[in-house]
């Protein structure tokens, strides 16, 4: 996705697009974005872990007028080990870090950031997609619930700050959509399963 390729959107009064990571160039704008916002600390080598190897599931939201990063999501991708059992794993999809600026939350922004990556996910062939969110977090708890996913295990003292975590996890097989899609997970991927 090109920077002008991004879906427009619109904010209250801030007109704003979605665009793909490209660079290093970002990073300080992206890492300010996120370590501001998130409890969990992290180093420069975690942001370049993920973003070296999967560019493409790193989506910022762009203020049109100002060009300011006011958004972001961060994912990865990869084959899922089975263990014991000689068959290739299920390809997951992971979300490691979202985030939206206070005066921007609560209009979209940051389910648009979701879908934007999940499409990319199922669209790189993503059978399923997780991510840990604190389980006092009810905003994102919330938003990912809206969009399909269900909790899957809670993860003892998972922070730093020793708080746990739900694992959250979306299934993007054909026949879990089709079969239980909520309403939200059924505009989301009618376009692309029905
Ligand atoms: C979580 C976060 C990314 C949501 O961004 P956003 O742009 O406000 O999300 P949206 O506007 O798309 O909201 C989607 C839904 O979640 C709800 N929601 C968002 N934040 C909420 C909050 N703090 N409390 C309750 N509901 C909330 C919205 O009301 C909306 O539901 P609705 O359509 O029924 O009203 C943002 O609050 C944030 O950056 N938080 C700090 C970082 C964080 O917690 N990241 C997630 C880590 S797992």
């Amino acid at each position: 996705m090109a920077a002008s390729d991004g879906p427009d959107g619109q904010t209250g009064d801030t007109a704003f697009h979605l665009i793909q990571y490209e660079s290093e160039r970002q990073l300080p704008e992206i890492m300010a974005l996120i370590d501001a916002e998130l409890s969990e600390p992290y180093s420069i080598f975690t942001y370049r872990y993920f973003l070296s190897q999967w560019p493409f599931l790193c989506h910022v939201a762009v203020d049109d007028a100002t060009g300011e990063y006011f958004g972001c999501i961060i994912g990865k991708m990869e084959r899922h080990p089975c263990k014991g059992i000689e068959v290739e794993g299920r390809m997951r999809g992971y979300i490691g870090m979202l985030t939206v600026t206070k005066q921007h939350r609560k209009k979209g922004v940051g389910s648009g950031l979701v879908k934007s990556v999940i499409r990319e996910m199922i669209r790189r062939g993503c059978q399923e997609i997780c991510l840990e969110a604190e389980v006092t977090n009810a905003g994102a708890l919330k938003l990912y619930e809206r969009l399909g996913f269900i909790r899957d295990k809670r993860l003892r003292r998972y922070y730093l700050n020793g708080s746990d975590a739900h694992r959250l996890k979306l299934l993007v097989d054909r026949q879990t959509h089709v079969d239980s899609p909520t309403a939200d997970a059924k505009a989301l991927f009618s376009n692309l399963y029905l």
